[in-house]
């Protein structure tokens, strides 16, 4: 049966252009065992990148449908550990890089790259989280695996208005940490954090020019960092003895400007956090917490609902900063 997907494909002059178009099932990619109907897909920086005129550079191989991560049904397997009927999540493993991805009402991908769609969650509500609240919920897993907990003291999420940003402060307030959220739009966002349980809100100027000492005042147990760059550098300067900082994005910058000093004198950890090969074990974890970390109102409150057709608009705006929580792709609207 044909059914509609979001291509991407490059001109003459080599730029990237896009438009829906129908495609039957011999289009799907040969390489898969498994054939899912999606139901939802999401908008992550990476497909912001992959829809910009010049590809980002994520892409090898045009035509190609876009779209990191989507929820949906089982319609056909030939992986005996799926059967038509399973509601599963793919994050990661590059699809919707150089595996054809999620903006397509169908996707056939590998069985091994599948986790199962928690019970008591919905395909909606899992792309809602989408790979920036499951990384997000890895980044809070790798700081409490050093050693962060409620009482230790406020923990840092930058980059908060943004979707790893806001599933973390959401996750984080809901285990009793006191978060502050750092954020480029104090006025535009506070509110909206406030709300998803933050109790200060750090105007990401404070933090944006470089620091002139290697140590500044203790203050952060734990920062779940979205942005990388000079706000990164500052926070390690300001961890408190022994704590961790989990580096998870680039919004503000691939650069690190730092010293040794602050792990040299106060044993503080930087976490590397990656989703994308993440083990799949660690990936049903993840997704079991979230279902009981994640207050679902919370979610709810920082849904963008969209269609294929307003895709590539908001992949512009995630790359412009402009997206406030999460967007939640209906394929099939
Ligand atoms: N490691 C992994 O596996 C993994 C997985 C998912 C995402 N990521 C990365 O994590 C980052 C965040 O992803 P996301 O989905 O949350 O993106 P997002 O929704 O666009 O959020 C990014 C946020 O960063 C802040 N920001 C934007 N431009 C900035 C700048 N120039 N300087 C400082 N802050 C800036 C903004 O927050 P405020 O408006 O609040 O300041 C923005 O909302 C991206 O770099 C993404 O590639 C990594």
């Amino acid at each position: 049966m044909a059914f509609r997907a979001l291509v991407v494909d490059k001109d003459a002059e080599g730029n990237v252009t896009h438009r829906i178009e129908t495609l039957d099932e011999s289009r799907l990619p040969a390489e898969g065992d498994v054939t899912v109907a999606v139901e939802y897909s999401t908008v992550n920086y990476k497909d912001g990148l992959c829809l910009s005129p010049s590809g980002g550079g994520l892409v090898k191989t045009y035509p190609h449908v876009p779209g990191i991560d989507f929820a949906g049904t089982v319609i056909e397997s030939d992986d005996p550990a799926w059967k038509p009927g399973d509601k599963v999540i793919l994050t990661g493993w590059r699809v919707g890089e150089i595996w054809w991805g999620g903006y397509a009402a169908k996707a056939r991908v590998k069985g091994k790259w599948l986790v199962p769609l928690p019970e008591g969650m919905t395909a909606r509500q899992a792309m809602a989280i989408g790979t920036a609240g499951f990384t997000a919920m890895l980044a809070v897993m790798a700081l409490e695996d050093h050693g962060l907990a409620p009482e230790n003291g406020p923990v840092l999420v930058t980059g908060a208005a943004g979707g790893v940003g806001s599933v973390a402060t959401a996750m984080l307030a809901h285990r009793g940490y006191e978060v502050a959220a750092l954020t480029g739009r104090p006025e535009a966002a506070g509110d909206y954090l406030r709300h998803l349980g933050a109790s200060t809100i750090v105007p990401r100027e404070e933090m944006a020019e470089p620091s002139k000492k290697p140590l500044e005042r203790e203050t952060w147990a734990g920062c779940v960092d979205a942005v990388g760059g000079t706000v990164l550098a500052r926070t390690l300067a300001q961890l408190r003895y022994g704590a961790s900082a989990a580096a998870v994005g680039l919004a503000g910058g691939a650069k690190l400007e730092t010293t040794v000093i602050p792990f040299l004198l106060r044993g503080v950890n930087l976490l590397g956090i990656d989703s994308v090969f993440a083990p799949i074990e660690k990936r049903r974890r993840a997704w079991e917490r979230l279902l009981h970390d994640l207050p679902m109102e919370k979610l709810e409150e920082m849904i963008v609902p969209a269609t294929l057709e307003d895709v590539p608009r908001l992949g512009e705006d995630i790359l412009e900063g402009r997206v406030r929580g999460r967007v939640v792709v209906d394929v099939n609207a």
